[in-house]
């Protein structure tokens, strides 16, 4: 019967057109694929930080502490002995050991001790080294 063979080809060119919509779906670049979030951004998004820091170019709006835009390129010369890598995992262990010079009077806002676990700092220390 040729309505038989009508069914049969509506169903095959619906499931092309599901196919080709399932594949272009997946493949199609997502707003956020400029680079893909690296563990230290995901816990700086979920951790809380964003509350008191901004960086440019994340969806970011605090305002207590200071703009970590550029921390990679500062941290190193915050405190003399400290390279950057140590002053940023320091600044995290052990928040108030180095008070930003500016930030001595936020006592509300000063940092907390977020009792991070040592690959969390790790992680978060190699996203911050790259903000620069
Ligand atoms: C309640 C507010 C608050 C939160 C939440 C917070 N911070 Fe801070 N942060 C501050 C303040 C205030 C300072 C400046 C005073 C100081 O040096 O401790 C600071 C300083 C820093 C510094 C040193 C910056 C510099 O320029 O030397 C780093 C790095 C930092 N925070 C990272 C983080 C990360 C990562 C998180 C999330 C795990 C976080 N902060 C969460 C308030 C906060």
């Amino acid at each position: 019967m040729p309505t038989d063979h009508v069914r049969l080809w509506l169903t095959v060119a619906l499931a092309l057109v599901l196919a080709i919509a399932t594949v272009s779906y997946y493949s199609r670049p997502s707003s956020d694929s400029v680079g893909v979030q690296s563990p230290g951004e995901l816990l700086f998004l979920s951790k809380g930080c964003t509350g008191c820091h901004s960086i440019q170019g994340l969806a970011t709006t605090g305002q207590i502490g200071p703009d970590l835009t550029s921390v990679g390129e500062v941290a190193g010369e915050r405190v003399q002995g400290l390279s950057a890598e140590e002053y940023l995992s320091q600044s995290l262990a052990t928040p108030q050991a180095f008070i930003v010079p500016g930030f001595e009077a936020t006592t509300a806002g000063s940092m907390p001790d977020f009792d991070l676990t040592d690959g969390e700092v790790r992680a978060l220390v190699d996203f911050l080294l790259e903000e620069r």
